[in-house]
Formats: structure tokens, sequence, C-alpha cells
């Protein structure tokens, strides 16, 4: 068994506050973390640290978990970049285009499917994000719904059915008949390479009923539930969320406070909400659309994750920090609060406990920053501050 012993570590965040100490990040000062067998073994003072086969500098540079992105679309194919720029122009998003991107998708080859999916994979690990969630939702025929997810649980064990994206053009005029197909053939063959299923709650895209049939048969094929929700405007899809148990609703760009009591309805022990509201301001960046409060559901109690969105229509970044300087900036968030959402709060989302925390037990996923605290992802934005990451303990 070999170990490896991070050392002069300029501040600690271990999201693991332990009697209230560090604050809700856990800080430790004058720390040291060892890491056996991919895990994170011991945490301590550095003055304390037991002996270690290697030993990994941080330069005095902070130490994070590494980011948790509970939201990506990397499986398809083309990019939109043109319709990007005649939003810059000043036409609106209105999730259209995504009949663009399942075109390509399908005219991919497997071996096309899996590069993008494996580059963008690699992109986000350099800017430190060591878990990913993969949704399919590019292909919305039987078989290309399953190689999507097929190819995306090659990378990631987080990968999420979203068959119910869009009606594709061929179903334009039966909606009813494609919920048929998403709830029948589709999840049968989608449900042995995925852990979650997800709809596009949203005018235009699938209704109240439709969303509801779609997740209550992911959920009887044993996926959990997330749901799209409020992204365009306000809407069924937070509350039915919240009625089937969902980890996550994500988007709430769009929020009456009937959305937020419900999401704080589901608050238990420990203080959280089973069901976290999961924000993705690279979505209102791209489409240049007013970005949700953070700070009403924070207030409210709601737990809150930050999340990419990536994907080639409405948020085309893998960036987490990209994603939390966002938040800082314009969602009301504090710097503590989106470095918590990015790593732990992304965790909950995906209902786990082994990532986005640094204690013993948990993945050594972490990054090391080129800079002496957290603070500095939002104080520095849009520079390159991830030194170094370990996934599973493995210097990447
Ligand atoms: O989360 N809202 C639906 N799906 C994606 C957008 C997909 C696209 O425009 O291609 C999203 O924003
Ligand atoms: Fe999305």
């Amino acid at each position: 068994m070999s170990s490896l012993l991070v050392d002069d570590i300029g501040e600690l965040v271990t999201n693991d506050a332990v009697g209230g100490e560090g604050g809700p990040l856990g800080i430790r000062r004058d720390a040291a973390l060892l890491v056996e067998d991919g895990r994170v073994a011991w945490v301590g003072p550095a003055r304390d640290a037991p002996a270690a086969d290697r030993r990994v500098d941080a330069g005095g540079g902070a130490v994070l978990p590494g980011f948790v992105d509970s939201h990506a679309h990397l499986v398809f194919a083309g990019d939109r970049a043109a319709e990007f720029a005649a939003r810059m122009a000043g036409q609106p998003y209105t999730g259209g285009g995504i009949r663009t991107t399942v075109g390509a998708t399908r005219a991919a080859s497997d071996d096309e499917l899996r590069a993008t999916v494996r580059r963008l994979r690699d992109e986000a690990l350099r800017q430190g994000t060591t878990t990913i969630e993969i949704k399919s939702g590019y292909g919305l025929t039987v078989a290309d719904e399953a190689r999507s997810l097929a190819i995306a649980a090659e990378v990631s064990e987080e990968t999420t059915f979203l068959g119910a994206h869009v009606v594709p053009a061929e179903y334009a005029d039966r909606p009813d008949d494609y919920v048929g197909l998403v709830c029948g053939p589709m999840l049968a063959a989608a449900a042995p390479h995925a852990r979650w299923i997800d709809v596009f709650c949203e005018r235009g895209a699938f209704d109240a009923d439709h969303t509801r049939a779609i997740l209550t048969c992911g959920q009887a094929a044993g996926l959990g539930v997330r749901v799209h929700a409020n992204q365009l405007g306000p809407g069924p899809g937070v509350q039915l969320g919240v009625e089937l148990g969902a980890a996550s609703v994500d988007h709430c760009t769009h929020l009456t406070d009937a959305d937020v009591d419900a999401l704080a309805s589901t608050r238990v022990d420990g203080g959280h909400t089973a069901t976290v509201a999961t924000l993705l301001p690279g979505a209102e960046f791209s489409t240049r659309s007013p970005y949700p409060d953070a700070r009403r559901l924070l207030d409210a109690g709601v737990t809150v994750a930050l999340a990419t969105d990536c994907n080639p229509g409405s948020s085309y970044t893998s960036s987490m920090p990209f994603c939390l300087a966002l938040a800082v900036r314009e969602m009301r968030m504090t710097p503590a609060e989106a470095v918590w959402a990015a790593t732990a709060g992304g965790a909950r989302a995906l209902r786990r406990d082994d990532v986005g925390v640094l204690r013993p037990g948990a993945r050594a996923d972490l990054v090391i920053l080129d800079a002496p605290s957290h603070l500095h992802l939002a104080y520095r934005p849009g520079v390159p501050l991830i030194r170094q990451v370990l996934r599973n303990g493995v210097p990447k």
C-alpha cells in the first residue's frame, strides 16, 4: 500500500466542519493530508504528519476538494457557435437549437462521440473537476440514447438518461407517442448505463404530465430523479421534482415563493435539503439572461449546488472556477458559499458523501491552487489557478 503526503498547504478546505471549527468550509491551517489507496487516510496538523512513501508539496497554495460538476451534457457532435453569435446580436435563446445538435449527434460515429466526451472530461479535470455527471439527450432514438450513455459510462459513474430533452422532429405532431417510446424501449436500453433520469420540463419541451410520467417510470426502473426546471420561465418543474423526491432540481432561474417553500420543506436532519437547487450560471451568461437568485434560496435554507451545464448550446464551458466566479459576482453568493456549492453542494446533488469533502475515508480527489486561499477563485476570475489535481490520490 503506497502512501502520499500533501504538505506545505496554505489553507486546507475540508468541508468537514467538525464542531463548527473552521467555518462551513472546515478550513484548517498548518495542516497536512495523507492519502492511502486513493482515499484520504489522515488530516491533521503538519507537525504530526505521519511518514509517507511520497510527498506532494503544495507550495503554500490552498488545497480544496476537487469540484463536483453535477450537471453536464458532454455527449454530442458539432457546435453552435453561430447560434451564440446570433444571441449576442440580440436573438433570444429558446432551446430550439437542441434539434440541430441532435442531427449532428445521430450522424456521428461512436469514436467521434467518445473523443468529444474524453476531450471535455479532460478539459474539466485540468480545471479541477474530479467528478462530473454526464447526460445523454442529443440522440433521442433508442440506439442513440443507449450508445450516448454507454460512452458516458466509460468515463463517469454519474450518468443520466435525458431522452426527454426535447420531442424530436419526427415525433413533433405526436408527443404522447414519444413519451411512450421514452418510458418503454428507450428507458429499457438506457437504464443499464444510467444512474439517473432527467427531463427538460419547460414550455416547448415537456409539460407537467409528461414529466411526471417519465420520471415515475424512470424511478420504477431504479433510476434516481433530477429535473431541468424553471429555466426559461416559471413552471411546474421544481414542485414536481420535490414531489418525486428528486436529488436535484436544476436551473431554478424563475422561482415563485411556493417553489422556494417547496424546496425548503425538504430539509432533513443536519440542515440540508433532500432536494438540492443546482444553479447553472454559465447558461445565463451564454444566453444573456438574468441570473438565478442564490441568496433567496440560501436565506430560505435551501441547499445550493453550482454546476457548468456544459453543452454546445446554452453553456459551452467546462470551467467550475468560471461558474463559481459568476455566482459570487452575479448571484449574491459569498466566495465561501460558492466554493461549498461547487464541491460539497455538487456531491449532495448526486447524493454522494465520498466526494466534495476531505476527511478520512473520502476519495482523495483534490486540487492545489496557485493561490493562498479559496477566496482567489472568485477574486481572480479567468486566471488559471489550478496548479495540480489529484484524482483517487493520483496526480494528474
Ligand atoms: O440545460 N435546457 C435544456 N438543455 C440544455 C441546453 C441544451 C442545448 O441548448 O443544447 C440546458 O441548458
Ligand atoms: Fe442542462
